[in-house]
């Protein structure tokens, strides 16, 4: 039992039709002097901590509940990190050097580096490496209060190497005490073996990748880089075309670098369109309209140094459903933080607190369609919190780049950050 709560950030409330959007991303369910109690992995209970401890069935049982006080700070749900690419072997520091020496994203992609220069690593591989590398990040993440965690493949870009990443990523999602949802992002780039021949590459993915993914049980989304200089809209539906004659459900990363019109890739209704720097109003109106969520990633604009935004203020007025990810990857947002995240959501998007907040938990759940289980500190859901060291919740946004989570509870079972150098 969590008790002694100074501020329990329960996001409940939410009817449950759909994402939440407009007003709705703003209510937190705030709990003051608040208790959870949890059994089984699973949220049980949730009130004041003075009824709690006045419980005739928590007094009975007192010697079997642990507890853990809360004096002074802030629970709330586990993160929901819905967009991260951690099945990589290396960082790229020679692209993060040619950008700062003034290259585009794009520019160094064409250089030779890119997506595709991860592609050598993950085939040389054992899958044992790759597993080890998606687990360090999926710890960094935890660490700072992230309990659920998309994990795409997407750096093998070859039948074997796409399928050894998502069995390297079940291996880490395994030996984690939080909740893995992998995506199997063949659809990530062409591979330089089927640079004059790009329709055949599209071919195996929708043909060989998906299927296989799908009849092995290892991917629950299908992802593509829809995009200038990644895939058409067309071979997009295409992938999503295959994913859904496999059964399994759709996302995509969409107008980061250029628009590409919604209403065409919305009738598969995807869990997630993410990026989506580049929008016009008539895109915008049918992302209101619909109940897929607009996964916001200000980890690239901040780390590309783009000085520019997706607008997520126009998003949230029209009545968008936002969720906030990471999209921790090796060369656009090499970031395991959603507090940072959460952070640049406020600073840069001009988004509240509350907001970044709601985006990045029960939307997040969302854009995974794991809402009826996680984002949220209501009785039934799998006990999945954050315990945060701060007085006020807007200090998780304030506190840029600190760690200030202290414990995490995945599952139901509690994880203490033992942070700091000790002093000689
Ligand atoms: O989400 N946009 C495509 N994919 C990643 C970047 C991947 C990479 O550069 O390795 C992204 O930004
Ligand atoms: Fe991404």
């Amino acid at each position: 039992m969590l008790f002694n709560i100074r501020q329990l950030l329960t996001l409940r409330g939410a009817d449950g039709s759909g994402p939440r959007r407009g007003r709705e991303l703003t209510e937190l369910g705030i709990v003051e002097d608040g208790a959870v109690l949890c059994a089984g992995g699973k949220i049980v209970a949730i009130g004041k901590t003075k009824d709690a401890l006045r419980d005739g069935w928590v007094r009975k049982n007192k010697r079997e509940i642990a507890e853990v006080d809360c004096s002074g700070k802030v629970v709330l749900p586990g993160f929901v990190d819905s967009h991260a690419h951690p099945a990589f072997i290396s960082p790229r520091l020679v692209d993060f050097e040619k950008r700062i020496a003034g290259a585009s994203y794009e520019q160094v992609a064409e250089a030779g580096g890119g997506i595709r220069s991860s592609v050598d690593g993950v085939r040389r591989a054992e899958k044992t490496q790759l597993a080890q590398k998606v687990l360090f990040a999926l710890d960094a993440m935890l660490a700072q209060g992230t309990t659920t965690a998309e994990t795409k493949s997407g750096y093998g870009l070859s039948l074997d190497s796409e399928l050894k990443s998502l069995e390297a990523i079940h291996t880490a999602a395994c030996n984690w005490p939080g909740t893995v949802i992998p995506t199997l992002l063949g659809a990530h780039a062409v591979p330089l073996e089927f640079q004059d021949k790009p329709q055949d590459y599209v071919e195996l993915v929708c043909e060989e990748m998906i299927p296989q993914a799908a009849k092995r049980n290892l991917a629950k989304f299908v992802d593509v880089f829809c995009d200038r200089g990644a895939f058409s809209e067309e071979d997009s539906l295409r992938v999503f075309e295959a994913a859904r004659s496999n059964g399994l459900a759709v996302r995509a990363h969409i107008s980061q670098l250029a628009r590409t019109p919604l209403q065409n890739l919305l009738s598969f209704s995807p869990a997630s369109l993410d990026h989506i720097d580049y929008v016009d109003d008539a895109d915008v109106s049918l992302l209101a309209r619909s109940d897929t969520v607009a996964t916001l990633v200000p980890g690239v604009n901040h780390f590309l140094g783009l000085g520019k935004y997706p607008p997520a203020r126009k998003l949230i007025n029209a009545g968008v459903a936002v969720a906030l990810a990471t999209d921790f990857n090796p060369g656009s947002s090499p970031t395991t933080s959603m507090p940072f995240v959460v952070s640049l959501a406020c600073t840069q998007m001009r988004m509240s607190p509350s907001e970044a907040i709601v985006a990045a938990t029960i939307n997040g759940a969302w854009a995974l369609q794991l809402q009826k289980s996680k984002g949220s500190i209501e009785p039934g859901k799998d006990a999945d919190v954050a315990i945060f060291n701060v007085n006020d919740y807007r200090e998780i946004a304030y506190w840029m780049g600190t760690n200030a989570c202290e414990a995490v509870m995945a599952n139901g079972t509690l994880f203490r950050n033992r942070r700091g150098f000790e002093r000689n």
